[in-house]
């Protein structure tokens, strides 16, 4: 049942102008725009959908106010779907919508879908860096561009509560053939999905306690100096800093935050870990420092 990657990913906000213009200025690409909500895509085709917030068709929410309502898991195949829908099927409700997408919930309540991916493949740059000895860049130059443009969706960032926190990681592990890559006992627990050799596609934040509530959605971008050109970029229209940049400890990607209209919080990232089969998912009894460095306050986004 080998899921892939985050496929969709759908908010129920309560301004649609002011996400879809703040997603705009992500530098996601627009698909289409109503005053009833909005779509936009990354370049490898991972939808971001936007709907009021009082849209009946939209699954409740444990939060009040803009968040996300929904993530939509990509498999492989029809085959992966059935597999998905059998097993969730023995112990909760697992609906399925008229175009095939499958809903249900997570151990924590969060609503999850599943559906067949439309990957499509990003045309991006060749990046070619210079330390030291390792020269891969002769008689050119960097040019980077002004703003960012996500290729993918990396992971969702879910604060849930520490009672019962591992059964909520093991649902993903057990349930759905994620992988484990790194549990600490008091910060949480990453995974990565069987299809993705991402460090994590999910980590499910357990410090906070008691909180649950939709933490952050995270972009890849093709280098170090998109996250600071794009970052930049939206701090010029406004958008608030929440934490970064920097690079952290689990995962090694280096991050910037920011605070999203659309509901939690935002990232750029680039330089995650890749793993394969071969890792040894690695238990801490206490969290690594939040980041190995950062620019500005240390705020715990997960
Ligand atoms: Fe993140």
């Amino acid at each position: 049942m080998a899921i892939s990657r985050i496929e969709e990913l759908i908010y129920g906000v309560s301004d649609i102008r002011e996400c879809s213009d703040f997603l705009e200025n992500w530098g996601l690409i627009k698909l289409e725009e109503t005053s009833e909500g909005a779509n936009f895509k990354t370049l490898e085709n991972q939808i971001v959908s936007l709907r009021l917030i009082g849209d009946v068709s939209l699954p409740p929410s444990h939060e009040v106010g803009s968040t996300v309502r929904e993530v939509i898991w990509g498999v492989d195949s029809l085959l992966d779907l059935d597999k998905i829908y059998k097993e969730l099927s023995s112990d909760r409700e697992v609906i399925s919508g008229s175009d095939g997408t499958i809903h249900s919930q997570d151990d924590s309540g969060n609503y999850i879908g599943f559906k067949v991916s439309n990957f499509s493949e990003a045309k991006v740059h060749k990046n070619k860096l210079n330390f030291h000895e390792d020269i891969a860049r002769w008689n050119e130059t960097i040019w980077p561009q002004e703003r960012a443009t996500p290729i993918r969706i990396g992971h969702v960032v879910y604060s849930i509560r520490s009672d019962g926190n591992w059964e909520a990681a093991e649902f993903y592990i057990k349930r759905l053939n994620f992988r484990l890559s790194d549990r600490s006992k008091d910060g949480g627990t990453f995974m990565r999905a069987e299809g993705s050799n991402f460090h994590h596609s999910i980590f499910l934040f357990h410090r906070q306690g008691t909180k649950q509530y939709f933490n952050h959605v995270a972009f890849e971008v093709n280098s170090f100096d998109e996250i600071m050109t794009g970052g930049q970029y939206m701090l010029e229209r406004g958008a608030e800093s929440v934490s970064g940049p920097g690079r952290h400890s689990l995962g090694s990607n280096c991050f910037w935050y920011f605070k999203n209209p659309c509901g939690g919080d935002i990232e750029y990232f680039a330089d995650m870990d890749r793993l394969d089969d071969s890792w040894e998912p690695r238990y801490w009894e206490e969290s690594p420092p939040y980041a190995r460095w950062m620019v500005g306050e240390d705020v715990l986004t997960g």
